[in-house]
């Protein structure tokens, strides 16, 4: 605690940390350590530590003179005494680093164009681990007597194993309050009282979490990804390392994944990836990669069939069991993509599906990859209410240019990637993250009817997996979570006449079609119409997708654009446009909405959608364990749950990787610097 108050006096003296622009995020002066102050590892994750120096040549923080080379670093054990890091971790001393990094320090300063330029020593030691739980003091010294001090936390976990099967599910950029929206338009209510429950409103134990990242409080999907599978959280755009300030993507330092531990601790065991966004988006390459920019797809391809191996090499793990999602442009070769994926998945012994009735068809006894189209995989509405709208798209997977419309949703993937994995791994079990992305995308785009259909969809796989891990005699020993990542500001606030709204034509008026308390009325999503899809047996969806009294829905931040409330039958939507295609300067589509009105935007003009937000967001849990995730706790306390529960804590370094203070170089094999 007393570290901890001294290293907040001294940020508050020496550094503008957390504002617009950072000179290093997690850096709280001129000496850097990564994992920076107030880090919790699971015992015996391996993991690089980086140390950076910074000689700020000009700016308000100028100083005279090169960075320290000869800077010093100790770890030391609650009670004992400081070790000198390589001793502590018994590796080689590091070779040191130079290079320079320049930043704005606010928005005059870019104005300007005069960044403020920093040269930087630098060390990295690669793949280590701490195993004996308590805590850790990692001291930098460095300009003769400066400090910065990261304090860590090993934490003292239940190394028992409790759960066979761990599945994730992830409602990417789901809230509360979206579940609440989903909810009254697929569900009938008498005076009040819903007459069906959700799936999510039958798990017996409900959390919260927050999902701040490391160096701003919004988080993208990148860092709360990691934050969610490695207990460490990052920066954005940032998988599972720390961002350091050097140029290069790959050399940032890492921390080791769940599912490269639970590979590691358990060879036999499986992984599976599903996801309706397209494969190298964040939340699946969350998975295997490691890279300080996640729109490095090779990369995350790559990590995809050699689990990394190439990369870093921590585990020798040969990547997950069942990959199935979308985003065929980053496995066929083109200027971006450096090979032919297919071929390399296939040689290692990964069956391959194209559409649906392939994916179904595939084998349980080998390994899948299943990509179903180009881009995000279309819509939940769009492929079973408004199906024109896979037409003319040009967009079938193998780089034809054929329409792919024999697509899996959430699902048929699921249900499918359960029983490769269950067919494979009966033995040591399996860990399945299963994304359903485009509640975010769709709420991007301020397109609420399509992200609410993938929430729903979200609850329908929800409900079938839990009746087929039942039907498999699994429930019982598969801990189910079903979470998000992050929020948007979305809220229904009561509901608009659309009939009368359309017949107005003047901004002003169009605004007396919205009733709200009293006038909001009732739900008419769930009576029958036009398209109307009937419900079956405890599957829910909307009736009618287009009621004359539809939901008064909105975000809290947001482009201008123009708002009718009503389902966009053509197709998914574009709320701005910048004139004459012009990017970084954007205005209401016209072509979008066209009976509503305009709202003007809260956002800054170069943002063409809506952003994510700040609130925590929820946690269902049931099965083995549930009782860890009830109550209000951090995004990385979910990693840390599903690690107990799969028994990966380490507490006693492995015999051949011995260490005298329960620290080591995690295995033998010492990674060169720089990879
Ligand atoms: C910054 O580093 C470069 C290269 O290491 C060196 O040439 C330069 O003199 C340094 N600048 C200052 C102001 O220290
Ligand atoms: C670093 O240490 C070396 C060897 O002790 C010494 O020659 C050099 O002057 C030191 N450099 C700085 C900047 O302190
Ligand atoms: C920054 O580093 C690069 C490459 O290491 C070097 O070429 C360049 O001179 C440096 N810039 C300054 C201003 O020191
Ligand atoms: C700092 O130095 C760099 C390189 O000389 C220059 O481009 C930049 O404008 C300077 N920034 C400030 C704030 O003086
Ligand atoms: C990675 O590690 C495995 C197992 O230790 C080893 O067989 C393999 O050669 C290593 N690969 C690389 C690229 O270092
Ligand atoms: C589905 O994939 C199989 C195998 O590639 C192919 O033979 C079949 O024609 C595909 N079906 C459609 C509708 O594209
Ligand atoms: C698809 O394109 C064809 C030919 O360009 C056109 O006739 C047809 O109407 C389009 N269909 C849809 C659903 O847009
Ligand atoms: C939107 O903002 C513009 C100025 O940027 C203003 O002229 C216009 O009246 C505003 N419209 C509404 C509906 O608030
Ligand atoms: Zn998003």
């Amino acid at each position: 605690m007393r570290n901890r108050l001294i290293s907040v006096l001294s940020c508050l003296a020496a550094c503008a940390a957390g504002q617009t622009f950072q000179r290093l995020g997690g850096c709280p002066d001129l000496g850097c350590v990564f994992p920076p102050d107030q880090v919790d590892f699971l015992a015996g994750q391996y993991f690089d530590i980086r140390l950076e120096v910074h000689s700020p040549v000009n700016g308000s923080e100028a100083r005279v003179g090169e960075p320290d080379p000869n800077f010093t670093f100790t770890i030391t054990k609650k009670g004992g005494s400081p070790i000198a890091a390589a001793d502590f971790f018994q590796v080689d001393e590091p070779k040191l680093e130079r290079w320079n990094f320049t930043w704005y320090e606010d928005l005059f300063a870019k104005d300007l164009e005069k960044p403020s330029l920093v040269n930087v020593t630098a060390k990295a030691y690669r793949r280590v681990a701490l195993y004996e739980p308590g805590e850790y003091e990692a001291t930098l010294t460095y300009y003769g007597s400066q400090k910065t001090v990261a304090n860590w936390l090993v934490r003292d976990l239940p190394t028992k194993r409790r759960a066979k099967n761990v599945l994730l599910f992830i409602g990417d950029g789901m809230t509360t309050n979206m579940i609440t929206a989903a909810r009254l338009m697929a569900h009938r209510s008498i005076n009040g009282k819903y007459m069906t429950k959700m799936a999510l409103d039958k798990f017996p134990v409900l959390g919260h979490q927050m999902t701040h990242s490391m160096d701003s409080f919004i988080t993208d999907s990148a860092n709360s990804a990691t934050a969610l599978y490695t207990g460490h959280k990052t920066t954005v755009n940032a998988l599972n390392v720390y961002v350091d300030s050097s140029k290069d993507p790959f050399d940032d330092p890492k921390f080791e994944i769940i599912t490269e531990i639970f590979r590691r601790r358990f060879p036999l065991s499986g992984v599976g990836i599903v996801t309706t966004a397209f494969l190298a988006d964040a939340t699946p390459a969350g998975l295997t990669a490691h890279t300080s920019k996640r729109s490095k797809f090779d990369h995350v391809i790559d990590a995809f069939y050699e689990g990394g191996v190439s990369t870093h090499n921590w585990t020798g793990w040969d990547g997950p069991d069942v990959v199935l999602g979308t985003g065929a442009e980053n496995f066929l070769k083109t200027k971006d993509a450096p090979h032919d994926y297919y071929p390399l998945f296939t040689e290692k012994g990964y069956s391959l599906a194209w559409n649906n009735t392939a994916m179904q068809n595939a084998p349980t006894d080998e390994k899948l990859l299943g990509v179903f189209q180009t881009d995000n995989l279309a819509v939940w509405l769009d492929r079973n209410v408004y199906k024109d709208n896979l037409l003319n798209q040009s967009n079938y997977p193998d780089g034809s240019a054929r329409d792919a419309v024999d697509l899996p949703g959430l699902k048929e993937m699921t249900l499918k990637a359960i029983d490769v994995l269950q067919e494979r791994h009966d033995d040591e079990g399996w860990f399945l993250m299963s994304e359903a992305a485009s509640i975010d995308k769709q709420m991007h785009s301020l397109d609420y009817d399509r992200a609410l259909g993938e929430l729903l969809e979200l609850d329908d796989t929800v409900r079938a997996t839990i009746e087929k891990l039942e039907s498999l005699g699994q429930l019982e020993d598969t801990l189910i979570l079903v979470t998000a990542d992050h929020g948007h500001g979305f809220d229904v606030t009561g509901s608009v006449d659309t009939k009368y709204l359309n017949a107005q034509h003047d901004d002003r008026e169009k605004r007396r079609a919205v009733g709200y308390y009293r006038e909001s009325g009732l739900s008419q999503y769930t009576v029958g119409g036009p398209n109307s899809l009937q419900y079956s047996d405890g599957v829910h969806f909307p009736a009618r997708w287009d009621p004359r009294y539809a939901l008064h829905s909105g975000v809290g931040a947001f482009p201008d654009h123009r708002e009718n409330y009503q389902v966009h039958s053509d197709g998914p939507r574009s709320p701005a446009a910048g004139i004459n295609g012009q990017k970084n300067d954007y205005y209401a589509n016209y072509k979008d909405a066209v009976t509503g009105f305009l709202v003007n935007g809260t956002l800054p003009v170069d943002a063409s959608q809506g952003v994510h937000s700040l609130t925590d967001v929820p946690v269902f849990a049931q099965g083995p364990c549930q009782e860890l995730f009830g109550g209000v706790y951090n995004s990385i306390d979910i990693f840390f749950g599903m690690a107990e529960c799969l028994g990966l804590s380490e507490t006693k370094a492995p015999s051949g990787a011995s260490g005298s203070s329960g620290a080591c170089a995690a295995g033998q094999v010492k990674d060169k610097d720089g990879q």
